[in-house]
């Protein structure tokens, strides 16, 4: 059995780095973790140590952070990091590290390779075509042919985007006056867009922890990435989410580690690629059964931060364990119970947000007994915190059920308040029916 890294580094500062800061650094035998660069909030934590100067996106600073301080083991927590080739920069210094290499993280970082890797593994994605910058007149004929059968469109940016770079078209024409800045905005060479038919079904997020070659299904969560109630207005990334699902039983979720995740790990290893890290599948659960959407190279944000409270063993020597290509040596046991994380966001999101407003609230909803992970806060120079970004706070409900777990979280979100606060008020309000699809093979 792999033993827990006394002291691991986790790069990044978000809402989600604060759940995994928290949640290792509450693990026997930890000595001490640190997070770069983290925030004042992530600091607060008990053995939890920042390292504000740290750019996470320049390989030899994060480099020369875990030599600092002498890291056992390095976690990536958002995606910009992987993609600027920090893990590959780390594993050639000779750290143990659990996140993919640049390679392997263009499964998220190109849409366009995640199709190709998965109709190569037969993993069933949205029928889908990829553009060039200047494929318009062809792009235009993908549009109306997916139209003419009545199923509504997708555009999507090929780049990493934090969840806007998506638009989900009922309008056809709306799709077709669109297009031509989806294709100007793209930075090429190679395609800029993908052009997707429209799934109809509910979404979640099934996430495994990968050794390169197996995979062990984290529980299953789901976000809502509308901004407003009754799944309205524009995506972002991620105003809330809940776990478990009511319509996806433990052994529907490994139907899909085995026809989704097995196979794309297979496929990347076949590439030179093998992935090393959390990998994410965003799925349609359709009539059909359950279709793949797009794959992260990450935890989700907020799906981590209603997971990781839902683990009830160690998750530092699973991931030690996958960093040595082990993940069998290390068992992942998970609370019976259920989560809720509501986010709270700041005027103008997902466009540009307001900041430095005072955040008040925040005890109060700590004493409901909320678990309150922070995404854009800054501390203020009198004492306790203020906005600096975009999505701020994830409130996260703990309970028996998710009836349960949604009140304790309704309940603290209701005591905090600043400014022009965004928040919704439905995250998993109204569930979908039980067995909502047939347990599902993808492809
Ligand atoms: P993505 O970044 O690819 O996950 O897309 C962001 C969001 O857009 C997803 O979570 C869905 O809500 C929606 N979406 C993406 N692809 C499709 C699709 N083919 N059909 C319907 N909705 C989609
Ligand atoms: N919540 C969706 C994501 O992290 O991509």
């Amino acid at each position: 059995m792999t033993t827990a890294p006394t002291r691991t580094l986790i790069v990044g500062s978000g809402a989600r780095e604060h759940a995994l800061a928290w949640k290792l650094a509450g693990e026997p035998g930890v000595d001490e973790v640190v997070v770069a660069p983290g925030s004042a909030a992530i600091g607060f934590e008990p053995r939890v140590r920042c390292l504000p100067g740290v750019d996470p996106l320049d390989p030899a600073a994060v480099v020369s952070a875990a030599r600092s301080v002498a890291a056992e083991l390095v976690v990536i927590g958002p995606e910009a990091p992987l993609a600027a080739g920090v893990v590959d920069a780390l594993i050639g210094a000779g750290f143990h590290v659990f996140g993919p290499t640049q390679g392997a993280a263009r499964i998220e970082s190109s849409k366009a390779f995640c199709h190709d890797v998965a109709a190569a593994a037969g993993v069933r994605m949205a029928r889908a075509r990829a553009f060039e910058a200047g494929d318009e007149a062809a792009a235009r004929a993908y549009v109306a042919e997916l139209g003419a059968e009545g199923r509504g469109v997708v555009l999507k940016q090929d780049g990493l985007a934090a969840g806007k770079g998506v638009t989900v078209y009922g309008d056809i024409g709306l799709a077709l006056d669109h297009l031509p800045s989806y294709l100007a905005a793209g930075r090429g060479p190679g395609p800029v867009l993908v052009v997707e038919e429209r799934l109809v079904g509910q979404e979640s997020s099934v996430i495994a922890i990968c050794d390169g070659r197996e995979a062990v299904a984290l529980p299953a969560s789901r976000d809502h990435k509308r901004l407003c109630d009754g799944d309205l207005g524009p995506n972002t990334g991620g105003m809330g989410a809940y776990s478990p699902l009511p319509d996806l039983a433990d052994d529907q979720v490994e139907a899909i580690i085995a026809t989704v995740h097995r196979p794309i790990l297979a496929e990347l290893a076949r590439r030179g690629s093998p992935f090393i890290g959390f990998l994410y599948a965003g799925l349609m659960l359709t009539d059909e059964g359950p279709v793949l959407l797009e794959c992260n190279a990450r935890l989700g944000d907020p799906e981590a931060q209603v997971i990781l409270p839902r683990l009830a063993g160690a998750l530092g020597p699973v991931l030690a364990a996958a960093a040595a290509h082990r993940l069998e040596d290390a068992p992942l046991t998970v609370h019976p119970g259920a989560t809720v994380g509501i986010v709270l966001a700041s005027e103008g999101y997902p466009g540009t947000p307001t900041r430095g407003l005072p955040i008040d609230g925040l005890e109060a909803a700590a004493a409901a007994g909320a678990l309150v992970f922070h995404g854009g806060s800054i501390g203020r120079p009198g004492g306790g915190f203020g906005t600096s970004g975009g999505r701020v706070l994830t409130v996260v409900g703990r309970g028996m059920d998710l009836a349960a777990a949604r009140d304790g979280a309704e309940r603290a979100a209701n005591r905090i308040s600043w400014a022009g606060m965004q928040r919704r008020h439905d995250i998993a309000a109204v569930l979908p029916p039980e067995p909502a699809i047939a347990a599902g093979v993808t492809s």
